[in-house]
């Protein structure tokens, strides 16, 4: 298939780029580097051993985007591109929902202009909010959001299953759980700007000693050792969903269908740490502090249904993603 990948040069895209080359498909990459670099791409070469298809341009252009769709061939599209840091869009409403709303608008209009019906959609398990029950199933109740980011996602949730009612859009929306890992040739992962707000990225700048300590966000949840417990995936795991998810899209499967990436299985922060420290035979100055505004104690996926229709499962440990999570940390700093 040939699949215009958006936000291709981001964390979790450019690891799903790689597995599309891998799956026998073809990638066409669409990037502004608002949260990248142009490097990415590089390393998207040495791995896959492919010249990429890539313009540099913002999801919002329809016209380019519509144009690069024909021109392509495109049979179906990755939408990954969006904002995604919870703590600037409370600050920074109106650049969330502009980016990402007016995107995803302009990628279902330049689809629909050009014949385009399958699209795969990044979603979050923030839709779900504190979860009533774990596992969370995909029909569990969807909560208000707490802030922008989460709104954002639940928008867009809405505006594909409008758009699948009005004009024939055939949609999988992936609720990922918590990505975290890098590729294991250490030559792509994540690239927070600024201070890290996600625990894995901070642990392995404090492992680097770009930070000194880490703090634990409250150790008083209700919860085995009281530290927040998420489901933490692989992002080589969840790049493989991706496949699945178009694999699904392609066969009969019309309309808008959901299904929750994650392992199934929840990990506590402080097992994080020690998890870390462990396979990689490193420190991580740690103290407790206070709970952070807006966390919740528990949130691990079912992931039966994808298990079920997606045919897909994580087959990676958290070891595995601390390893590289690690590989990546230490690459970056050469
Ligand atoms: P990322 O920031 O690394 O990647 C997003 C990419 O999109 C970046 O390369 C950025 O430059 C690009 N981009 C942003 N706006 C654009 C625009 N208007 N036009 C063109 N390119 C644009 O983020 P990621 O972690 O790879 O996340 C990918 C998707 O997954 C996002 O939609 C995010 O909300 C969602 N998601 C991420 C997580 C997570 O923890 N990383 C969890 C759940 C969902
Ligand atoms: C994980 C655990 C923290 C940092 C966020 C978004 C969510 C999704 C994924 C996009 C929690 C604890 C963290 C630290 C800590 N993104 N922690 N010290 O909050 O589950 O989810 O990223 O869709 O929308 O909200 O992930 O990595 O920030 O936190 O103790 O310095 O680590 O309290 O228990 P979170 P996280």
């Amino acid at each position: 298939m040939n699949v215009l990948v958006t936000g291709g040069a981001g964390f979790i895209g450019s690891i799903t780029t790689t597995e599309l080359v891998s799956a026998g498909h073809k990638p066409v990459i669409v990037d502004n580097f608002s949260n990248s670099q142009k490097f990415v791409l590089d390393n998207i070469e040495k791995i896959t051993g492919k010249k990429l298809d890539f313009y540099e341009i913002d999801v919002r252009d329809t016209d380019k985007l519509h144009e690069i769709l024909k021109t392509n061939n495109i049979d179906a599209v990755i939408h990954f591109a969006a904002y995604k840091a919870v703590g600037e869009s409370v600050d920074n409403p109106l650049k969330y929902y502009q980016n990402n709303l007016d995107g995803l608008l302009s990628v279902l209009d330049a689809m629909k202009n050009a014949g385009v019906s399958n699209i795969v959609f990044s979603s979050s398990a923030t839709v779900y909010g504190d979860p009533d029950t774990v596992p969370i199933t995909e029909n569990a109740t969807l909560k208000p959001p707490t802030n922008p980011y989460g709104a954002t996602k639940q928008m867009a949730e809405q505006i594909l299953r409008d758009a699948s009612n009005a004009h024939g859009l055939n949609a999988v929306l992936l609720r990922y759980f918590n990505p975290i890992g890098a590729h294991p040739s250490g030559l792509l992962g994540e690239l927070p700007i600024g201070t890290p707000n996600n625990l894995v990225p901070y642990v392995t700048q404090t492992a680097a000693g770009i930070r000194n300590k880490l703090t634990v966000f409250g150790d008083d949840y209700d919860t085995p050792d009281g530290s927040g417990v998420r489901d933490y995936i692989h992002v080589v795991d969840l790049a493989k969903a991706h496949i699945a998810a178009l694999d699904f899209l392609d066969s009969e499967n019309a309309g808008v269908d959901v299904f929750n990436i994650g392992t199934g299985t929840g990990s506590s922060v402080l097992e994080v740490i020690q998890t870390f420290k462990k396979v990689n035979d490193v420190t991580v100055p740690y103290e407790i502090g206070p709970r952070r505004s807006g966390d919740i104690g528990t949130c691990y996926a079912s992931a039966e249904k994808a298990q079920k229709e997606l045919g897909w499962k994580a087959e990676l440990s958290l070891e595995d993603a601390l390893k590289d999570a690690w590989t990546w940390q230490q690459n970056l700093e050469k």
